[in-house]
């Protein structure tokens, strides 16, 4: 039955209607409130859903992640991160057709443009791989700008290949440059894991020589990374995306918005975290800290806006952590001593206990990437691999159908009018 909220505004009873969600709660359309001459507020959008999608659902109490309807453990198990990347984009699973021309369409996209790989000469040898990844998104838009038109649906799916395509070639050219060693290219007769780790570690000329237990870990960080409906990158993809720019500019910005640590870059954040601690004898004093109010320091990996009893993506990473760690030798790393430590007094601790803070799969990524031989600067990279089918995604569900440039309001609480004085008069 359809449900409505009254609201009184100075004596008069506003309706809004209460628009039903597939799965989850309902939400109140606030649309016509600006009529009565109010807005809502609400800083940080934590009682706000900014649009309507059908991609991906969360149900954070209980720890549900679903992708297009399937849940997230039964993908991490049974699918490849391209299979996972044609979901997203087609909303349905392909058939082995459909999955063999897909991975050829994303083959084919694959390589750079000699002359756009020099915008790497930009950077220094010491410059931040995300600052890199970031720039050269951005600067593929001048590669698709002509024929920009995104009412057409052949120019968005070309778009989307050509993104998922080309982001396992740019960050491995970050990388390659941040190590000031030659690039190597994409090589097709390899899956889409083995390819990044192949651009990363090969050398130019020699043939692959990739670990299965390697390739299937970050495989699978790719699909646990691959979408997390309106988060803060998503939303920025599509906030940018709203003004009708260039897609690949819209996605350089959600790149940028996942930089941060309270975001993507805690798997970052997590093993610097890790690395100041350095030695089991000092974890109490940091979990005191983390528990101070005048202290800013936090856990880093703990804790999540969704997520609050845990989160699914980091039960799925501990198995996936523990086999990488074995095959590289990296179990008794002092690092990984405090990491299990850290985790399992924060589990005990009231203070954790009753925020429902629990490792997210950031703690448990870091840890892996570490043990794979990333470089920690590479974490966010990483993540960015993962996360753009569900930015592109996003970005193509928004603009496929009708939609509003995202401006929202305020609540102003400067300076009343007045009056300008001359510099002299101050
Ligand atoms: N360490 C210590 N205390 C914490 C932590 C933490 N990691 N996270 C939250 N808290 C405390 C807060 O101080 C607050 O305490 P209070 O109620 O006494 O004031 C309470 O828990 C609630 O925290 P909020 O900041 O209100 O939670 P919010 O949902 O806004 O933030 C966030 C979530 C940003 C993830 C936060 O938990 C955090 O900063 N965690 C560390 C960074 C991190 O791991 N980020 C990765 C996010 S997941 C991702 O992007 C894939």
């Amino acid at each position: 039955m359809a449900q409505k909220v009254e609201i009184v505004i100075d004596g008069k009873t506003v309706e809004m209607p209460v628009l039903e969600a597939a799965e989850g709660l309902n939400v109140i359309d606030v649309r016509g409130l600006i009529k009565e001459g109010m807005f809502t507020f609400d800083p940080g959008f934590l009682s706000t859903a900014s649009c309507d999608s059908r991609v991906t659902y969360i149900d954070g109490d209980n720890g549900i992640l679903l992708y297009r309807g399937y849940p997230i453990e039964q993908l991490a198990e049974n699918s490849s991160h391209l299979e996972v990347c044609y979901l997203l984009l087609n909303g349905e699973l392909p058939t082995q057709a459909q999955l063999d021309a897909f991975i050829g369409d994303i083959n084919e996209r694959m390589p750079l443009d000699d002359h756009f790989k020099h915008i790497f000469d930009g950077f220094t040898e010491n410059s931040h791989p995300m600052s890199m990844v970031c720039a050269a998104i951005a600067g593929l838009a001048s590669l698709f700008h002509e024929q920009l038109d995104i009412s057409d649906a052949g120019y968005r799916k070309e778009a989307a290949l050509q993104l998922i395509a080309k982001i396992p070639t740019i960050s491995a050219m970050a990388y390659k440059k941040s190590i000031g060693e030659d690039f190597v290219e994409p090589d097709p007769s390899l899956n889409y894991a083995e390819n990044f780790l192949h651009m990363c570690f090969g050398k130019r000329g020699e043939a692959p020589n990739i670990s299965p237990t390697l390739s299937k870990a970050l495989d699978k960080i790719f699909i646990l990374h691959a979408d997390h409906e309106q988060n803060a990158s998503t939303s920025t993809v599509r906030m940018a995306g709203s003004t009708e720019c260039n897609p690949f500019a819209a996605i350089a910005a959600g790149t940028a918005a996942l930089w941060g640590p309270s975001h993507g870059g805690a798997n970052e954040a997590v093993l610097d975290m890790l690395l100041e601690i350095g030695d089991v004898s000092k974890i109490e004093e940091y979990v005191e800290k983390a528990k101070d109010k005048d202290d800013p320091f936090k856990l880093m990996g703990f804790g999540h806006r969704v997520y609050k009893n845990f989160d699914p993506r980091a039960t799925v990473m501990q198995s996936s952590a523990h086999a990488v760690l074995e095959e590289q030798g990296a179990s008794n790393d002092p690092l990984l001593e405090v990491a299990q430590n850290l985790e399992k007094i924060a589990r005990e601790q009231d203070y954790f206990i009753d925020r429902k803070l629990y490792p997210n799969i950031d703690f448990y990524s870091g840890i892996t990437l570490k043990a794979m031989g990333i470089p920690i600067p590479m974490f966010t990279v990483l993540f960015t691999l993962g996360r753009m089918p569900g930015w592109i995604t996003h970005w193509t569900e928004m603009v496929a159908n009708p939609f509003k440039i995202a401006r929202p309001r305020q609540l102003y609480l400067g300076e009343h009018k007045r009056d300008y004085t001359n510099i002299e008069n101050r």
